[in-house]
């Protein structure tokens, strides 16, 4: 496998919600072509078992690899928690990159108290992979676990706001975020899905309790590796994204919207199998 520097970064996702972590890539690296692969056909991997996960992710990854990739960067927390050691050792030396490590690494940063609540699908949880890399970084830390699974299906219904999306989050988070002297004072979203109920967690948590997502660290993580292996595009060309989807590309392209903050375009969306 030969790597080269105009070579897109390859991200997936289970389907949509990886959208909020290539936006945070954009931003961050503009020069960047990027190959999105969202698996819609077996969405959602958050309550699938650990081995159905991890075969998954490699049939994704290897779609990919064959379209030519620099880099792969696991888009989405159900598919890193599962499976990166996995597709680190069967795809080496292709960089492989995941949201769990940034995204415990931004929460133990904002964190005074060392009281840490993980949001995230229910494999994510069971899994342990953000309680483990949180502890890792800070071994006195009380690291508090919680699956929020509607979030899921709310987010790509597009209710993220007001009074459905504000009582889901009370029913999931309240007792955790009851005040006194053990509230915790960081919610890790560590799901994709996640960021776009911000406004409506804050209503439950509270002004003072820092609320993190590994978007945007991710991103930083990203460049520094690329940086690393000099792999990093020209700057101040333009990259431009591609989205390849196993299923209902219609459907990928509303709901998407909303995770991208901007419309898809209908030429840049391929319908593929895996
Ligand atoms: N992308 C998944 C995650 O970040 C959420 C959706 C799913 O369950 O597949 O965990």
């Amino acid at each position: 496998m030969s790597l080269d520097a105009h070579m897109p970064i390859g991200l997936f996702d289970s389907g949509i919600g990886g959208l909020t972590v290539l936006h945070a890539l954009r931003r961050r690296l503009p020069q960047e072509d990027l190959i999105y692969l969202g698996d819609t056909a077996r969405l959602p991997y958050g309550t699938k078992g650990r081995e159905t996960i991890i075969r998954y992710s490699q049939r994704a990854t290897q779609k990919l690899v064959d379209s030519g990739i620099k880099m792969l960067v696991i888009a989405c927390n159900t598919a890193t928690s599962a499976a990166l050691p996995t597709l680190r050792e069967q795809f080496a030396p292709l960089p492989v990159m995941g949201v769990v490590e940034p995204g415990a690494a931004a929460a133990v940063a904002a964190s005074r108290n060392k009281r840490i609540v993980i949001t995230a699908t229910e494999a994510t949880i069971a899994g342990g992979a953000y309680q483990e890399a949180i502890r890792r970084r800070c071994p006195d830390a009380t690291v508090i676990g919680r699956a929020c699974t509607l979030f899921v299906s709310l987010a790509e219904e597009g209710w993220t706001d007001g009074p459905i999306a504000e009582g889901v989050a009370a029913r999931y988070l309240r007792d955790v975020f009851a005040d006194g002297p053990e509230k915790p004072d960081t919610l890790l979203l560590g799901c994709t899905h996640f960021p776009l109920f911000t406004n409506a967690l804050r209503h439950v948590v509270g002004p003072d309790v820092h609320i993190v997502d590994s978007a945007a660290t991710t991103a930083q993580a990203v460049e520094t590796e690329l940086q690393r292996l000099g792999l990093l595009g020209e700057p101040g060309r333009r990259g431009v994204s591609r989205f390849l989807v196993t299923d209902n590309i219609a459907r990928f392209m509303r709901s998407g919207g909303y995770f991208l903050g901007e419309e898809l375009h209908r030429n840049d969306v391929t319908l593929v199998d895996l």
